[in-house]
C-alpha cells in the first residue's frame, strides 16, 4: 500500500515509485506540509521533519497555541486570515460577512482505488491496486462545514491527483469565493516556472522564468482555458534539462477559467496554487450542499522535463482517455476545411472521398458549412438542419455514399454557439450567455449559448440525438469558436451570476457525458478554433483534439513540442495542409509537412482534387509509411531531443516501450552556410543492442546512439538541403551486442 498513516504522529506518505509526498496534523490541528519530491523510506515518524523557524517579535501567533504562527509552517491547503498573510488556497463568505474559518483534522480514509468526481473529468482506475485513495476530512464547527481533501496516488503511474470537496452540513448558505484544487508550499524558490503560453494559431509555446519574490501568475478569464495560458505549470531546478534534473509538473484536468500560480514569501517558501479562476467567481453553497473543486495531477520527475512529460503522457493516454477509442488505432483523416471553406457540394466532397480513398485514407471529415444558410460565418450556428442546396441527398445520403466507397463519414459542429442570424436565435434570444441592458460583444459573428441553463444543454442534446442517429456518422468534431463576454444567465438568479462561468463548463462536460455514453463507437475530436481549449478536462471526452488552426509545418515544430510537454501523441491531431500555407504563406515541402504531422494524429487538409499525380503517389507513400508506425508513434515513448525554441535544428523520437524500434526526426528551419556537424543523439535505446536503419546495412550500437548520436552529414546529408528540410528515421533492433 503507498500510503501509510502514522498513527502516533498523524503523519501521511504518499509514495509513488519515484516520489514522497508527506503531509501531518499541525500543533493547531490545521493541516501542515512535510515533504514533496524524490522517494524516501518510509519510517514511523517523520516528525523531525517539522521545523518551525524562530520568529521576530514582529510575527503574529496563534491565541490558542504558544508561539505558534502559520506564517512560518508549511501548510497543506491554507487559509488566509489568522497569522498567514499569503494568498489562500480557499476563502468562504459567512453570512455574518466573515471570511475567517479553522478547518481542523477530524478523520481519514484511505481505500484501493479511485472514485470518479461527480459532473467532473478526472483520471480513473480499471483495478483497483492501479491506485489508493486518501481521504482527509477537515472540519470547521463554528460553520458546521467540511473539507475532504482527496489524494490519490498511482504508484506505478507515478502521479498523485488532488481534488477538494466542499459541503455544508450547517443550517445557513456560505459564498465560496475562492475555491482551489490544491497548494503545495516548497521548501525554496530556487526553480524556474514552465509555462505553455500562446495565442490563437501559436498555441502552447513553452516559457521558462526564474521565481522571484512576489506572485507570478498565469489563468484565464476567458470562459475556456484557453490558447493564452494551459492550464499547467511545472517548477524546475535551474539546472534541471529535458533529461535530467528534478521538476515537479501540476496539470490541471479542467477546460475553463482557471489559476496557476507560485507565491515566493520573504522566507523564500514558495507556494504554489492551481485551480478555479477565483477572480469574478463566487458559490452559494446551500445547507446541505456540496462543491467538487476540478483535480490537478501532480507528477515528480527527477529525470527532467522528458521524464515529466513520458509520466504525464502515459497517465492521460491510459487513465484519462476513455471509451473504446483509448486503445484504437486513430484513422488517417481528410477534411475539407483548408480545400473547400464554405464552397463545397455533394460532387466535389464525393470527388474528395474518392480520391482519399485511392490514397488509403480511412475518414472523410466534412467541417463547417453544412447547415442552414451558412455559406460564411456569419450566420446559422445553431441552425443544425443540412443545406439541401450544398446536399441535395442530406446528410444521410452524403455520408451512406462515402461509407459505400469504404470511408468513415465524419462530421463537424459548433454545438455550444449561435448566430446572430439564426432561426435558434430569433426563437430563443435568452438562451445566449449576456446581461440584461448591456450591449453584447459577438466573436466571429457569433454568440455563446448558455450552457449554466439546463434547458439548453437538453436542446442540444435532442439536436445533436437526431443528426447522429439520422447519418452513419463515425467522429464528431466539436468546435467552439469564441471567448466567452458579458458573462451573464438569464436562467440564473443574481445571487448565482458570478456562478456563470463555472456551471457553463459543467453543462458542456454532461452534454459530452451523454452523447459518448449514447454513441459509445463515435469518436470525438475537440476543437477551439484550433487548440484554444486543448485541455486535459476535454481529452477525458475528446480522445484527440485540433492542436492548432496553424498547419504550417515550421510553425507547427514549435506548438507540437510544446504541447507534448503534458499531451501525448495521439491527442494531437496533425495535418499535411496545401502550400502557400494558408496562416503564413510559406512555402514547404510535402516531406517536410508529413515529417512533423507523423508525430500526432496525422491527415490531411488540402484539394487533393487539385494535385497532380506525382504528388498523389507522395501521399499515398506517406500515408503508407504512416500506418506502419502508427502504433509506435501513438504506444511508444516520446522524447524531445532539440527544442524549437532554442535552436534552428529540431529533433524528437518515439521509442517503442520493448525498446525494438524507433522512428527518430530532425528538422532545418533555415539553412545555413558551412555549418559544423550535425547529429542526433537519441534517447530511450536499448543500449546492449545493435540497430539498424530501415533500407541501410549499417549496424548502430544502442549506447553509441545514446552518446555519439547518429551521424547525419553521412545518413542524411541529401535530406538536409535549403529551409524547412527534414528526416525521419525508423530504427529496429537487429542483435545484441556481442552476437555476431
Ligand atoms: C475553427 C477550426 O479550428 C477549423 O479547423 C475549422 O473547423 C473552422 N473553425 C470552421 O469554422
Amino acid at each position: 500500500m503507498p500510503t501509510y498513516f502514522n498513527n502516533a504522529t498523524r503523519e501521511f506518505h504518499l509514495q509513488t515509485k519515484e516520489a514522497s509526498y508527506i503531509l501531518h496534523v499541525l500543533p493547531n490541528e490545521q493541516l501542515g506540509h512535510l515533504y514533496y519530491g524524490k522517494r524516501i523510506t518510509h519510517r514511523s515518524s517523520f516528525e523531525h521533519l517539522f521545523y518551525v523557524r524562530q520568529q521576530p517579535n514582529t510575527a503574529n501567533v496563534l491565541e490558542d497555541v504558544p508561539a505558534f504562527s502559520l506564517d512560518i509552517v508549511k501548510q497543506e491547503y491554507p487559509s488566509y486570515g489568522t497569522t498567514d498573510f499569503r494568498e489562500p488556497a480557499f476563502q468562504i463568505q459567512q453570512e455574518s460577512g466573515s471570511r475567517i474559518t479553522n478547518f481542523i483534522y477530524k478523520n481519514h480514509r484511505i481505500y484501493s482505488g479511485k472514485e470518479p468526481l461527480a459532473g467532473l473529468p478526472a483520471t480513473y482506475v480499471e483495478r483497483e491496486e492501479e491506485a489508493t485513495t486518501l481521504e482527509i476530512t477537515l472540519v470547521d464547527d463554528v460553520l458546521n462545514m467540511e473539507l475532504l481533501l482527496q489524494y490519490s496516488v498511482f504508484e506505478e503511474g507515478n502521479a498523485i491527483t488532488r481534488s477538494v470537496l466542499y459541503k455544508n452540513n450547517g443550517q445557513k448558505p456560505v459564498t465560496l469565493n475562492r475555491a482551489l484544487s490544491a497548494s503545495v508550499d516548497f521548501f525554496d524558490s530556487n526553480y524556474e516556472m514552465v509555462e505553455l503560453n500562446g495565442s490563437w494559431a501559436r498555441e502552447r509555446h513553452i516559457q521558462v522564468h526564474k521565481l522571484i519574490r512576489g506572485i507570478q501568475r498565469i489563468g484565464s478569464t476567458r470562459g475556456a482555458s484557453s490558447a493564452q495560458h494551459n492550464p499547467f505549470i511545472a517548477l524546475k531546478r535551474t539546472n534541471a534539462d529535458e533529461n535530467q534534473g528534478e521538476v515537479f509538473g501540476f496539470s490541471l484536468v479542467y477546460s475553463g477559467n482557471f489559476v496557476a500560480q507560485v507565491e515566493v514569501d520573504h522566507y523564500e517558501v514558495a507556494r504554489l496554487m492551481i485551480g478555479i479562476q477565483p477572480f469574478d467567481f463566487q458559490w452559494q453553497l446551500e445547507p446541505g450542499e456540496t462543491f467538487q473543486t476540478p483535480e490537478v495531477v501532480m507528477v515528480y520527475s527527477d529525470k527532467g522535463l522528458n521524464g515529466m512529460s513520458q509520466t504525464f503522457h502515459q497517465l492521460y493516454r491510459n487513465r484519462l482517455v476513455r471509451g473504446s477509442w483509448r486503445d484504437r488505432e486513430r484513422p488517417v483523416l481528410i477534411n475539407n476545411w483548408e480545400a473547400t471553406y464554405f464552397d463545397f457540394n455533394e460532387d466535389k466532397l464525393l470527388g474528395m472521398a474518392k480520391q482519399a480513398k485511392q490514397l488509403g485514407v480511412e475518414l472523410f471529415v466534412l467541417d463547417d458549412g453544412w447547415f442552414g444558410n451558412r455559406n460564411d460565418d456569419s450566420s446559422s450556428l445553431g441552425d443544425w438542419f443540412v443545406n439541401k442546396e450544398k446536399l441535395p441527398s442530406g446528410l444521410k445520403g452524403l455520408a451512406q455514399k462515402v461509407t459505400e466507397l469504404g470511408l468513415d463519414f465524419g462530421l463537424w459542429m459548433e454545438p455550444e454557439m449561435v448566430s446572430k442570424q439564426s432561426e435558434l436565435y430569433e426563437s430563443h434570444p435568452e438562451w445566449v450567455i449576456h446581461v440584461k441592458d448591456r450591449s453584447l460583444s459577438q466573436g466571429r459573428n457569433q454568440y455563446v449559448l448558455d450552457f449554466s441553463n439546463q434547458e439548453v444543454v437538453d436542446y442540444l442534446y435532442e439536436t445533436i440525438v437526431g443528426i447522429l442517429e439520422d447519418a452513419p456518422i463515425s467522429y464528431v468534431k466539436w468546435d467552439m469558436n469564441r471567448y466567452m463576454t458579458e458573462i451573464g444567465s438569464a436562467s440564473l438568479p443574481a445571487f448565482r451570476q458570478s456562478e456563470v462561468a463555472h456551471r457553463y463548463i459543467l453543462g458542456v462536460y454532461q452534454l459530452y457525458d451523454r452523447l459518448i455514453s449514447n454513441f459509445p463507437e463515435v469518436l470525438f475530436e475537440s476543437c477551439a478554433g484550433g487548440g484554444c481549449r486543448f485541455d486535459p478536462g476535454m481529452l477525458y471526452y475528446a480522445p484527440q483534439a485540433w492542436t492548432s488552426d496553424d498547419t504550417d509545418a515550421v510553425e507547427r515544430l514549435k506548438i507540437q513540442y510544446g504541447t507534448s510537454m503534458v499531451y501525448p501523441l495521439n491527442s494531437m491531431g496533425a495535418h499535411v495542409s496545401a502550400v502557400p500555407n494558408h496562416q503564413v504563406q510559406r512555402i514547404t515541402s510535402l516531406e517536410m509537412r508529413a515529417n512533423v504531422a507523423y508525430f500526432g494524429i496525422f491527415g490531411y487538409e488540402l484539394d487533393i482534387i487539385q494535385m497532380k499525380d506525382a504528388e498523389l503517389q507522395q501521399l499515398k507513400e506517406q500515408i503508407g509509411q504512416y500506418k506502419k508506425w502508427r502504433s509506435l508513434i501513438h504506444n511508444g515513448v516520446f522524447y524531445r531531443l532539440k527544442s524549437p525554441f532554442e535552436d534552428n535544428q529540431v529533433g524528437w523520437m518515439v521509442v517503442s516501450p520493448d525498446r525494438n524500434e524507433a522512428v527518430l526526426a530532425y528538422y532545418q528551419i533555415l539553412a545555413k552556410p558551412n555549418e559544423g556537424f550535425k547529429r542526433l543523439v537519441c534517447k530511450g535505446l536499448d543500449p546492449d543492442f545493435k540497430y539498424m536503419l530501415d533500407g541501410g546495412s549499417d549496424l548502430f550500437y544502442g549506447d553509441e546512439l545514446m552518446n555519439v548520436g547518429l551521424c547525419l552529414d553521412k545518413y542524411a546529408s541529401d535530406k538536409l538541403q535549403g529551409d524547412f528540410s527534414s528526416v525521419v528515421f525508423h530504427l529496429k533492433k537487429e542483435m545484441r551486442m556481442n552476437d555476431k
